[in-house]
């Protein structure tokens, strides 16, 4: 049986126009009506996931009886990829952005990233018209990160967060453990607002609720992620587990939930934001991005006294960066080539079908002196592959060697941060380190 990622399916397969129809307000979830087993009129996904066979594109029926088991009363996950833009959660618009960031060379590969490359992996990407010049920046093609995030790509994700040398999530979640009661009781107030951005399995966000609901706070917490069956299956168990708290599952990406947040979630007088942003996603964005957006977030998401605790993975040693993203079991190495069959998938292709994963490796490479790894695909063979868009044929034409650029993650030393908060304009407030000092949790204030 096949399991389609909801963003395969057209918009309108899933849910219509929830926006329309949804008036929210940050204290209440939309009212019973609003809660209809039927996800084509409510927007309101409310229940376990569906699994779908292809036939069943646009069969709202399929949809209803997939949605058997009831969701808690006090969680509803809604569609807000925009409309009026076109969101990348969305697959068509993804397929044509994919199709174009195929087609063009115009991501830096650094000079020295290829020295590092030859140190680490004893390679060095090629040019078409020959072998490249270490010394010399060359231009690789790219593919959106975000294609590493279907629904199996979240759960090798989660796997991920397991692996002892992804130390990562063992810091920031030591962190939640030992200092969720201290930020409860200082960043969230009560009948206060949680976003969270890429919230994947919520794992760690669990310590924080608890504290908040210790300390007899009531809030909403707005979870996003790019998958509805994700975000469903993560957030039952916290509507089980914490009856006071109202989760709002936001399926979309990061510049729609700036968008509905502008447009749609009305403030209380007096009511704070705390918005979290956890698990060094900040790092797969480059420097001026990242600053780009935590501007954005400001203008669009806060107010003064609102703040954002932002989870960022420091300079660390670089054989401790290079060992969590390329573990000895490869579950890094799974995840990555999994975006391959997700691109393959969005073209419409059968798996191994355009991009059979025979002809590609992984590359991982710690640029210790730019401060980031680097992941990217390597075309084992000279190539070609022929795809379909929107009745147009795009063809790519894969060096032997040649890279692909795929994911950064991005690290930050002191200086780092300082840079951060002078181009977004927010203000450092304070930060939490994890006990091998690896990793820190920041509290940026606006
Ligand atoms: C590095 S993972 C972190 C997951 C989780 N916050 C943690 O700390 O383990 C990034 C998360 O952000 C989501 N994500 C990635 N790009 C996104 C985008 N453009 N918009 C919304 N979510 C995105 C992914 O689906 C994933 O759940």
């Amino acid at each position: 049986m096949l399991h389609l990622h909801p963003s395969l399916l057209p918009k309108e397969t899933l849910f219509t126009d929830a926006l329309h129809h949804l008036k929210d307000n940050e204290s209440d979830l939309p009212s019973d009506s609003e809660y209809s087993s039927s996800a084509s009129d409510s927007g309101f996904y409310s229940s376990s996931p569906p699994t779908l066979q292809p036939s069943d594109h646009g069969d709202m029926s399929t949809m209803s009886e997939a949605s058997a088991e009831p969701s808690p009363s006090n969680m509803k996950v809604l569609d807000i990829r925009s409309k009026t833009v076109d969101s990348m959660a969305d697959s068509t618009h993804l397929a044509r952005v994919v199709a174009q960031t195929l087609s063009t060379r115009d991501t830096v590969f650094p000079a020295s990233s290829a020295r590092f490359d030859a140190e680490q992996n004893g390679k060095r990407p090629t040019k078409e018209d020959g072998a490249m010049t270490p010394i010399q920046d060359v231009l690789v093609r790219s593919i959106p990160t975000l294609v590493l995030y279907d629904d199996n790509g979240l759960d090798i994700f989660n796997d991920i967060t397991h692996v002892d040398e992804y130390y990562i999530t063992n810091a920031e979640m030591q962190i939640f453990k030992d200092k969720s009661s201290e930020i409860a009781h200082t960043h969230v107030g009560n009948n206060g607002v949680l976003i969270e951005l890429g919230v994947g399995s919520m794992r760690k966000t669990r310590y924080l609720l608890d504290a908040i609901v210790s300390q007899n706070k009531s809030v909403t917490y707005y979870a996003l992620d790019l998958s509805a069956q994700s975000l469903t299956q993560s957030l039952q168990p916290l509507a089980l587990q914490f009856p006071s708290i109202k989760f709002v599952g936001l399926l979309g990406t990061y510049d729609d939930s700036l968008l509905y947040i502008k447009e749609h979630l009305t403030r209380d007088e007096n009511s704070t934001r705390t918005l979290l942003w956890l698990g060094t996603s900040i790092g797969n964005t480059t420097r001026e991005e990242a600053a780009e957006f935590l501007a954005r977030v400001k203008d669009c998401a806060m107010q003064e006294g609102d703040v954002l605790l932002c989870g960022i993975d420091r300079r660390n040693n670089a054989s401790v960066v290079k060992a969590a993203y390329d573990d000895p079991k490869g579950v890094t190495r799974a995840f990555i080539l999994n975006g391959l069959r997700h691109v393959e998938h969005i073209f419409g292709g059968e798996r191994d079908e355009l991009f059979p994963l025979s002809k590609f490796e992984y590359v991982s490479l710690y640029n210790a002196e730019l401060g980031r790894h680097e992941a990217y695909y390597r075309s084992l063979e000279q190539q070609r592959v022929e795809v379909d868009v929107d009745n147009t044929s795009h063809v790519f034409e894969f060096e032997e060697g040649e890279l692909i650029f795929i994911e950064y993650s991005i690290k930050y030393d002191g200086k780092d941060i300082k840079q951060l908060m002078d181009q977004s304009g927010l203000r450092w407030a304070k930060e939490w380190a994890d006990q091998t000092e690896r990793y820190s949790l920041h509290c940026f204030a606006k």
